[in-house]
């Protein structure tokens, strides 16, 4: 097993994928190592590439928000991406790529050894909990694999296209919180 000092090391020398030639900076997971709870979300945006660290651009920001009105602080859980860099463009992950970086990914989920695991939108959801996961549908419901407690929820980028998508959000976000509560309680 690695450590996530040592993971880190391994991600910033990738050069797995193309993308290793178009990045600035890779974008290794973030948080609270003991975390029960964490986000598994795309790739890093173009803010994320610059600085190397995930979820810091509008959609972090607005990410924030959403884990702040349901009372649970960005220091109490980890967040990460399918991807440690950033597609140009932000396009879409090429199959290539998702599959070159999961250990990456698979790793940091031995090492946190969360409870609860959240995608944040469509392209985590559809690598994670199954390849025709529908957000607009599924998204809030939860599952069980293993020893974890999975859902999806709305990405934060498709609330800054969709404000309308926000309410139903909010109601995801208190759920993955009550989760949360009676984890922390067993
Ligand atoms: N969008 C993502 O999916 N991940 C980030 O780190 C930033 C924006």
């Amino acid at each position: 097993m690695y450590t996530w000092e040592e993971l880190n090391t391994f991600v910033n020398s990738c050069s797995r994928c193309g993308l290793s030639r178009s990045r600035i900076c890779p974008v290794m997971g973030r948080g609270n190592l003991q975390s029960d709870l964490m986000f598994i979300a795309e790739a890093p945006g173009a803010e994320e590439d610059k600085a190397g660290i995930p979820f810091i651009g509008p959609a972090g920001q607005l990410f924030d928000q959403l884990l702040g009105d349901c009372g649970i602080s960005r220091e109490e859980i980890y967040i990460t991406n399918i991807l440690k860099c950033h597609p140009p463009r932000n396009r879409d992950p090429q199959d290539s790529e998702k599959e070159s970086c999961i250990p990456y990914l698979k790793y940091e989920i031995l090492l946190v050894r969360p409870k609860i695991i959240v995608c944040l939108g469509r392209v985590a959801a559809q690598r994670i909990l199954s390849s025709d996961y529908r957000i607009t549908r599924q998204h809030g419901q939860w599952i069980q694999r293993k020893n974890y407690d999975l859902t999806a929820v709305y990405h934060p980028s498709a609330i800054l296209r969709d404000p309308g998508k926000r309410e139903e959000t909010r109601q995801d976000f208190l759920s993955i919180a009550d989760k949360l509560r009676a984890c922390r309680h067993q």
